[in-house]
């Protein structure tokens, strides 16, 4: 069954721990690249691909988060009266009309698939898209929106796809493929979420986003710990293909920036400092004499 995708959930429960000390009180979802947030990019990749309602299951110490999609009067009549029209215009990306977005706690760090769990009275019983903000996807056509085209084709479950080096692994849910499918929508036998070194099916890894059925919600109720000790969304979603339902990988268009990683984030914030013509030449200036940086902080 096809159906629009409306929903989207955000696993923002994470301590973020790799980036301590920062996330002690920052929110990772809310560290910045050049001048929006990371949860900004995440939202705006959902609107593009038409997501009208946002669940974000967050946890302890992430009350920025929903100071951030909330009106900001005071801010916004001080810009307002000092005429920066521009800056009023930039803020309104960042608010949700009432009732639009949605928090569920996730009171234990269970893992991926528990995060997600816990949004599933908000679901009922609908397809639905999860993103996980930590992969930032920069793409002509945003990510999550190439894949509901796909998915007006496949229908099922739809996770977003690329090869990775055989070495890195073990650090994603990896795909395994029926033949050798070389389009962009790989139908899928088998996944398994972080497989040990040298048992990896293909180098075929999820990437954080996913469009899911509703059945999803019931494997997660049923599995048990996997990978890490956690419970993990890539098992609920190998039920699916044990249950004879759909799954496809979806090898997406774009480049994607592990913002998880404190090299990645540095990358995305490099990468897309050179996008933007109000930096572009200063940055690059910068980069291209590094020889002429002296000292920079330990
Ligand atoms: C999660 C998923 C994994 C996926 C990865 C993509 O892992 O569990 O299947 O490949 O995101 O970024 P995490 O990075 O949270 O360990």
């Amino acid at each position: 069954m096809k159906r629009k995708v409306t929903k989207a959930i955000f696993p923002v429960a994470g301590l973020g721990t790799r980036f301590l000390p920062a996330t002690k009180s920052v929110p990772k979802e809310i560290m910045t690249l050049v001048d929006r947030p990371l949860i900004q990019y995440a939202i705006d990749e959902a609107r593009a691909a038409g997501i009208k309602e946002f669940i974000f299951v967050t946890s302890r110490g992430k009350s920025a988060l929903e100071d951030y999609f909330d009106d900001a009067p005071v801010l916004e009549q001080e810009l307002r009266r000092k005429g920066k029209t521009d800056l009023l215009e930039t803020l309104k990306a960042t608010t949700m009309d009432s009732g639009q977005i949605a928090y569920v706690r996730q009171h234990k760090a269970r893992g991926l698939g528990h995060a997600v769990w816990c949004a599933r009275r908000l679901v009922h019983n609908e397809p639905f898209a999860v993103i996980l903000p930590d992969d930032v996807i920069a793409a002509d056509t945003p990510c999550l929106q190439q894949m509901v085209e796909a998915y007006a084709e496949t229908g099922g479950n739809m996770v977003a796809a690329m090869e990775v080096p055989a070495e890195k692994t073990s650090s994603y849910g990896i795909l395994d493929p029926v033949g050798d499918a070389m389009g962009p929508s790989v139908p899928i036998k088998g996944m398994v979420e972080k497989p040990e070194a040298g048992s990896a099916p293909s180098n075929l890894a999820v990437i954080g986003r996913y469009i899911l059925s509703p059945q999803v919600m019931k494997h997660l109720n049923a599995v048990k710990s996997g990978a890490g000790g956690e419970i993990q969304l890539t098992d609920a979603i190998a039920r699916e293909i044990e249950d004879g339902n759909g799954v496809h990988g979806f090898r997406f268009q774009g480049q994607r920036y592990d913002c998880g990683s404190k090299s990645g984030f540095l990358q995305a914030t490099v990468a897309f400092g050179l996008a933007r013509p109000d930096l572009r030449d200063e940055l690059r200036d910068f980069l291209s004499d590094l020889s002429s940086v002296g000292y920079a902080a330990q």
